[in-house]
Parts: structure tokens; C-alpha cells; sequence
């Protein structure tokens, strides 16, 4: 079988992303995945990811791209990029199983002179410590017979004000040559590459920007609980404060963090640093105290503009707007749609959901009846979670009889409205 140019391990937000890019510059790119429903809908010209679409993926599929299973019988690659998941284990702490196994089928055809690119998230020490000894039971030694990088990837799925292409990419090395090996292949795919000291530094950014989020996320969740007690509007006073022109970056209250990065990475951070300083890194735990308790504070906000209308919790009728973990985006990944859901059945209430990107959310742990927007008027409280695009705000306003917009997007004016 002919050698392939880049192997794409893991097809999923990150992966196909790259994958496209990759193959819109010219390389000769397979992608490997362990899910056959993955690897089938791609065969099939099929996007299961919002940033690539399905004329994207049938054009890669023209232009050579190949969906493999990992069982497939796979060409060797002059260039390996890992990205897959790395979620929470069982006890809290990083779950790097896919990467071992991404590692141990890359160790089974590595070749001399390869490059290898660990994108996905995790604590620092990771590719040195957890992926180089795996790679190198193929008998090469990393640094010497084939090239190692960590370089994390920074999208944000369902942004549009920037591309593959317009978003730096991070790079450390293994050693300088590695780097640069890296460098070389990342240069043809984006404007710019920043090269860090080394594999630590590239996956310590990584982590950096993610709690920055966190932390500045949960200081604008707490203060919206004591503005709201306090009879301060925090919307008005982030819109005043945003108008620095240096200084001062926006963030906003919303009902929790969700997906797969925020509430996440700074986890694998937080423990790291316990395992390796037996230091607490008190800043993630707080925000994540901070960011968790959200859910039980919009439930406790619901319960008051019940209450306000003389009805009780137990016996109303609530319904979320958006259950997927960002506005127009269709993952529900660590949505905090999920918690509110289970805290409202547990107090009594009947959920109803509403999302035109998940209309049939339903998860067989939760007891929530999704509803089509002809039908969002019967409830007794709406709670709008997700803003996403498709949404005409104003009609939805006006169509059910109270509102908590816990995104700050409708005008404090509009009847029957309260913001977060
Ligand atoms: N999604 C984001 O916004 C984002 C942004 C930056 C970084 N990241 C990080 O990138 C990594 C991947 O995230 P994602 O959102 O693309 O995940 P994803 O779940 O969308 O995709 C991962 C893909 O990897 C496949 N997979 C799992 N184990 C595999 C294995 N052993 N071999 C081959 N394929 C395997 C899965 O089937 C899936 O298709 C994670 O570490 C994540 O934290 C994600």
C-alpha cells in the first residue's frame, strides 16, 4: 500500500478541522478513528462536526482523504497527529487511555525519520512521560529516529471570525529538531507558528488559556449572585467595564460551564499539581466550586419568579431553551442543561426542553420531554440557557409566559423578562 503523507488519529472536533486543512494544502491525509458510525458517515460524505461541512468532507474524499478504521489495514505516514479525548477518569483525574492507544497504533507502523504531534489536551509531562515511552517500543527512540511535538489546538468550534488558518499554532519539541520538524509541517497550514522552549511549555499554554477561561468565568458567575442580591445590574456594569480599551477582557455569567475543555482542563491541571508539588492550585478549585454551583442557582432563581406569580416549584411546568453545552453548537458534552434538568424533576417540576440542534434530547437518565417551538407556550417558566442563532429571541419572549435569560441577550425591558 502507498505511504500516506499525514495521519490523522482521532476525527472528531480537532481532528477533521486538521484534517481538512491539511488536505486543502495539498497533503495526502488518512484519518483513523475507532468509531465505524465516525468513519462510515465520513466515507459517506457525511460532517458529524459543525466547522466542516458535507461538501468539505466530500471534497477531501476527491481529493484523496481516507477514513480508516484503526483496524484497517492503514499506510504507513510521514506524519502522526493525535487528537483524541482526553476526558475525566472515574476518580477525577485525567483519563489518557485513547491517547495510550492512539500511541500504541502509531508504535506499530512508526518508521525513521516520522513526526509525531500529540494535539490533544492534557497536563504537562504528558507526551515525554505517557506517549514517548509508548512510541518508542517500536525500537526507535523519539529525538533521535523520529521527531516529537506537542502542539494543542485552540478551536472553538462554531466561531466564524477566525479559521484554521487565522489561529497561531503552539508548538515545543522533544528537542530543537523535533520543534522544527514540527514547525515545517504546521507552517504551509497556518499564518503563524510560535515555538515554545519545549513539551511542557507548548502544553502548559494550553492549559493556561483554558483556566484563565474558568477562573474569569466563575469571578463574573459569583458576581452575578450577589449583584442580583445586591440590586446591581451585572450585564450593565460589563458592558461599562468592557468599553477599556486595554486591561480588561469580557467574560460573562451564564448557567455553568459545559463541553469538553472548560470544565476539564483545568482539572488535569489541578491534579497535576497536587500529584507532582503536593500544592492545591486553590484558584481552579474555587472557580470550579464556583462554576458547579451555578445549576442549583438558576434552579433557586426559577423557584423565586415562580414564587413571585404564586406557584411553587413542584408543580410547574419548566422549559429549557438550548440544552447543548454552547450556543450553535449540537454537543451536548458536560451541559449544564443536564444538572438544571435532574435539579428540577428532583424538586417536583416537569421539564420540557426545546433545541432545534438536539430537537430529540432526551438522555435515558433524565426525565425531560423535548417540545417543537409551536409548543413552548405551554409552560409555566422558560429558562433560556443556549442563544443560539437560529432563535428568534422576541417571538420566544413573547410566547411563553415568563423568561430567566441567563445569557443577558434579550432587553432588560421586555415584559415578563429577567436576566441572570
Ligand atoms: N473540541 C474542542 O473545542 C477542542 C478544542 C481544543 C482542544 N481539544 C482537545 O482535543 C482533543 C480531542 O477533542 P475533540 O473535541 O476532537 O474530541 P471528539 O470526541 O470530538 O473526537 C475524538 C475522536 O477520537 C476518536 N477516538 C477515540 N479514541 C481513539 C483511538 N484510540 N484511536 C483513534 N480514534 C479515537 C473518537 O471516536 C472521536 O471521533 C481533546 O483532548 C480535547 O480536549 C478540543
Amino acid at each position: 500500500m502507498a505511504g500516506a503523507g499525514v495521519a490523522v488519529i482521532g476525527l472528531g472536533y480537532v481532528g477533521l478541522p486538521l484534517a481538512a486543512r491539511a488536505v486543502e494544502c495539498g497533503l495526502t491525509v488518512i484519518g483513523v478513528d475507532v468509531s465505524r458510525v465516525v468513519v462510515d458517515g465520513l466515507r459517506a460524505g457525511r460532517s458529524h462536526v459543525e466547522d466542516v461541512s458535507d461538501a468539505q468532507v466530500q471534497r477531501m474524499l476527491d481529493q484523496g482523504f481516507r477514513p480508516l478504521l484503526t483496524d484497517d489495514d492503514a499506510p504507513t505516514a510521514e506524519v502522526h497527529v493525535i487528537c483524541v479525548p482526553t476526558p475525566l477518569g472515574a476518580d477525577g483525574g485525567p483519563d489518557l487511555t485513547a491517547v495510550r492507544s492512539a500511541g500504541a497504533w502509531i508504535a506499530r507502523k512508526l518508521k525513521p525519520g516520522a513526526l509525531v504531534i500529540l494535539e490533544s489536551t492534557s497536563y504537562p509531562g504528558t507526551t515525554e512521560d505517557v506517549l514517548l515511552p509508548i512510541l518508542q517500543e517500536s525500537g526507535l527512540q523519539g529525538g533521535r529516529d523520529f521527531h516529537l511535538a506537542f502542539s494543542p489546538e485552540r478551536i472553538d468550534p462554531g466561531r466564524s471570525t477566525h479559521s484554521y488558518r487565522t489561529v497561531p499554532k503552539v508548538v515545543g519539541g522533544l528537542t530543537p529538531a523535533c520543534r522544527d520538524a514540527a514547525v515545517a509541517f504546521y507552517s504551509p497550514l497556518v499564518d503563524t507558528v510560535i515555538t515554545t522552549r519545549g513539551l511542557r511549555e507548548a502544553e502548559m499554554a494550553k492549559l493556561l488559556e483554558n483556566t484563565y477561561r474558568h477562573i474569569n468565568i466563575a469571578l463574573v458567575n459569583e458576581m452575578a449572585r450577589f449583584c442580583d442580591l445586591l440590586d446591581i445590574d451585572i450585564w450593565d456594569a460589563i458592558d461599562a467595564a468592557a468599553t477599556k480599551p486595554f486591561g480588561f477582557q469580557r467574560f460573562e455569567p451564564g448557567p455553568g460551564v459545559g463541553g469538553h475543555c472548560i470544565p476539564i482542563d483545568p482539572q488535569y491541571l489541578g491534579h497535576y499539581v497536587q500529584e507532582r508539588t503536593g500544592e492545591q492550585f486553590r484558584f481552579v478549585h474555587l472557580a470550579q466550586e464556583i462554576n458547579a454551583a451555578m445549576p442549583d442557582y438558576v434552579v433557586s432563581r426559577v423557584e423565586r419568579m415562580l414564587q413571585e406569580r404564586g406557584r411553587s416549584l413542584n408543580t410547574a411546568r419548566v422549559l429549557l431553551l438550548g440544552v447543548t453545552y454552547k450556543a450553535d453548537v449540537a454537543d451536548d458534552r458536560e451541559t449544564p442543561a443536564r444538572p438544571i434538568a435532574a435539579l428540577l424533576t428532583e424538586c417536583g417540576a416537569q421539564v420540557l426542553v426545546h433545541d432545534p440542534l438536539l430537537p430529540e434530547w432526551s438522555p435515558p437518565d433524565l426525565e425531560v420531554t423535548p417540545v417543537a417551538i409551536d409548543a413552548i407556550g405551554d409552560c409555566d417558566v422558560a429558562v433560556l440557557l443556549q442563544a443560539h442563532r437560529t432563535f428568534d429571541l422576541p417571538v420566544i419572549a413573547e410566547a411563553v409566559p415568563v423568561l430567566l435569560d441567563t445569557r443577558g441577550v434579550l432587553p432588560r425591558t421586555s415584559a415578563g423578562v429577567e436576566r441572570l
